[in-house]
């Protein structure tokens, strides 16, 4: 089953408002009308209607870095789905390994979130990975299926069929040290035999699973390369319209 490639960029706690429509507009001159992949930028929650309103017309996506799982009520600081509909968003990262470190997210908050995505035209980008500690305990199957296994529990083939899975080694976010092709396609191809065993074969093999950590345009093609790599999901070099570019155009 063919699968179409999606290039996300994961904009996180960078550029102004004016930044975000500068980089919008650089980035839409570069790859508009590039049909072959699916290109999605997440910027800051309070960047989104200006960015919303800079794709307009766009095959560019939006999408979010959070989302809570309920719809409204006394939850301070948080943002709903209905909120991100309501800006023109399409897609919404959950379970980022910076969330889960810096804010204590854990499995059943990812799993509440994803539940609340899956009822929404949203599509959810559900990330997963191990530590660097972990992989050095040989748990990496232990801790990327587990996560998955958790937050997809109690969701309907037709569900899971939805989600772009992210599989982000957490060692590798923000270090330039990315995982080779290699050690990134095992781990991919692993968590697509988990997808056919549990779901079923149909399922792993139409579901995206992206690679996040480090990815850069001159490492992008070699895995995107690898038969189970479907895509990028992109911190740092997904910053500047040039490199995002050539990220797009691997
Ligand atoms: P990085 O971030 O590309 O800067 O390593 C990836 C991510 O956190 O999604």
């Amino acid at each position: 089953m063919s699968r179409k490639p999606v290039i996300a960029g994961n904009w996180k706690m960078y550029k102004t408002q004016a930044e975000v429509i500068g980089t919008i507009e650089e980035l839409r001159a570069l790859v508009e009308g590039y049909a072959e992949v699916e290109v999605v930028v997440c910027p800051t929650f309070t960047s989104l209607p200006a960015a919303a309103n800079a794709l307009r017309g766009s095959s560019i996506g939006l999408g979010a870095q959070n989302v809570h799982w309920e719809e409204e009520g006394a939850f301070t600081g948080e943002i709903s789905t209905e909120m991100l509909l309501d800006v023109g968003c399409q897609y919404a990262i959950i379970g980022h390994s910076e969330r889960r470190q810096h804010f204590s997210e854990s499995d059943e908050m990812v799993s509440r979130k994803l539940q609340k995505l899956i009822q929404t035209p949203l599509t959810p980008i559900l990330c997963v990975g191990e530590t660097l500690e972990e992989r050095e305990a040989e748990r990496v199957e232990e801790v990327v299926l587990g996560q998955l296994e958790r937050a997809l529990a109690g969701l309907t083939v037709e569900s899971v069929f939805r989600i772009i899975i992210a599989y982000e080694p957490v060692w590798a976010i923000g270090t330039g040290r990315t995982a080779t092709p290699e050690v990134a396609e095992e781990v991919h191809s692993m968590i697509r035999g988990w997808l056919s065993e549990t779901y079923s074969e149909d399922l792993a093999g139409g579901i995206r699973i992206l690679y996040g950590g480090s990815v850069k345009p001159g490492n992008v093609a070699e895995l995107m390369a690898q038969p189970d790599i479907d895509g990028a999901l992109v911190g740092g070099a997904s910053l500047d319209s040039q490199s995002f570019a050539q990220l797009v155009k691997y």
